[in-house]
């Protein structure tokens, strides 16, 4: 990704006259474990090799100018609470730089530039992308690497929750910043620990296929998901759903809607199935993996209610093409299907993919082979 890296440095000379440094981080793919995250469950995320780049240099100014290239937009705001700038992609950078306030740590004016090529709404979170480059970069430039990544990760969720509207839970942020080279992460999102898992599965392929049906967490669904789940928990005396099994929800079933025990049934069988897929991948027993997508898309798509009728329709494809797995992923309303493809069925299954689907909504899924990568960096 040596071109991305060029095309910021270059804008940044352009824009501000000199060199600055050039940090990236990265979109994330999620293998299984969807919406488990908030519910203190298990998530089995990966960065991509699909991110934001960003130049950034200290300007001695009490203000920060920052260039977005691929908007062609460029905002200007101070460093206290009430300088918030109104673009909605600039208040991911303002909020970075608050809540590394808030925790003690130090943000002095700067110049940036950034670019990025992730698919925008696509659900492999770009917004992460892009706190996590941030936040990387100024904990690189004025806090001597003293903030930790979990911290990191915390900062960029926190963005999420006090500066864009997005209740979300830590899977982006960490993956953002814990991803690594060829290695899956599963994440136990209530303890926090997490364990590096190399994946590379011979004789398969993960590939991503984006309805491009674009959805927007902002005030959406998402954040009701997370209160019915908060909901069934609390009336089920526990802080999360992390430890509710089936009996104890269906105990409860005539005191809750119906809604809420849907949502609360998916997030039970997900956490179990999460579990099932690490074992299976540690026996290479991928027709078990690629099953358990299956389950966890039925899932998303009728109890939690998160899918679209394109992405049904695009897990139908997969299923009769033979495909091994597929899913919706990320938070849902929109954006792709993750698949587990043989090698063999990769390009027919593309081919069938894409023709099905622009025959059927008049234009073609973007289809893009996942190659897992490194995470937030400075790239020397
Ligand atoms: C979004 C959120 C994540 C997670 C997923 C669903 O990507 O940002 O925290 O909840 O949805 O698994």
């Amino acid at each position: 990704m040596e071109d991305m890296k060029e095309k910021v440095a270059k804008a940044f000379k352009e824009r501000f006259g000199q060199q600055g440094t050039t940090y990236a981080s990265s979109g994330r793919i999620n293998l299984i474990g969807e919406h488990t995250d908030y519910n203190g469950g298990f998530v089995f995320p990966g960065a991509i090799d699909k991110g934001i780049w960003a130049e950034l240099a200290a300007n001695g100014l009490e203000k920060c100018r920052v260039y977005s290239m691929d908007l062609d937009d460029y905002a200007e705001f101070g460093l206290k609470e009430e300088d918030a700038p109104s673009q909605g992609w600039a208040r991911y950078v303002f909020g970075v730089c608050r809540e590394i306030q808030k925790r003690g740590g130090k943000v002095e004016g700067f110049d940036a530039v950034f670019a990025g090529n992730v698919p925008l709404g696509a659900g492999l979170s770009s917004s992460a992308a892009l706190e996590s480059c941030f936040a990387f970069a100024l904990n690189d430039m004025f806090n001597n690497n003293v903030i930790s990544k979990f911290d990191l990760a915390r900062i960029g969720q926190s963005t999420e929750h006090n500066y864009c509207g997005v209740n979300c839970g830590i899977m982006d942020q960490f993956a953002s910043v814990f991803g690594r080279k060829g290695h899956l992460m599963r994440l136990d999102c209530r303890s926090m620990e997490y364990e590096y898992f190399p994946f590379d599965p011979k004789e398969y392929r993960l590939v991503l296929v984006d309805s491009r049906v674009k959805h927007e967490l902002k005030d959406s669904p998402y954040n009701k998901r997370r209160e019915s789940c908060e909901r069934v928990a609390s009336r089920l005396g526990m802080e999360t759903l992390r430890d509710a099994t089936m009996e104890q929800l269906d105990a409860i079933k005539g005191d809750i809607s119906a809604e809420d025990y849907f949502r609360a049934k998916f997030v039970i069988e997900e956490k179990d199935r999460v579990l099932a897929v690490c074992d299976a991948l540690e026996k290479g027993d991928y027709e078990t993996v690629g099953k358990k997508m299956y389950e966890t898309h039925r899932g998303l798509s009728k109890d939690y209610e998160v899918s679209c009728e394109e992405l049904d329709f695009l897990n139908d494809i997969a299923k009769e093409c033979g495909v091994t797995g597929s899913r919706i992923m990320g938070g849902g309303f929109g954006g792709c299907t993750i698949n587990l493809v043989p090698d063999g069925l990769h390009d027919s299954f593309i081919a069938e993919a894409k023709a099905r689907f622009n025959e059927k909504y008049g234009h073609e899924p973007m289809v893009y082979d996942v190659v897992i990568s490194d995470g937030a960096r400075k790239c020397e």
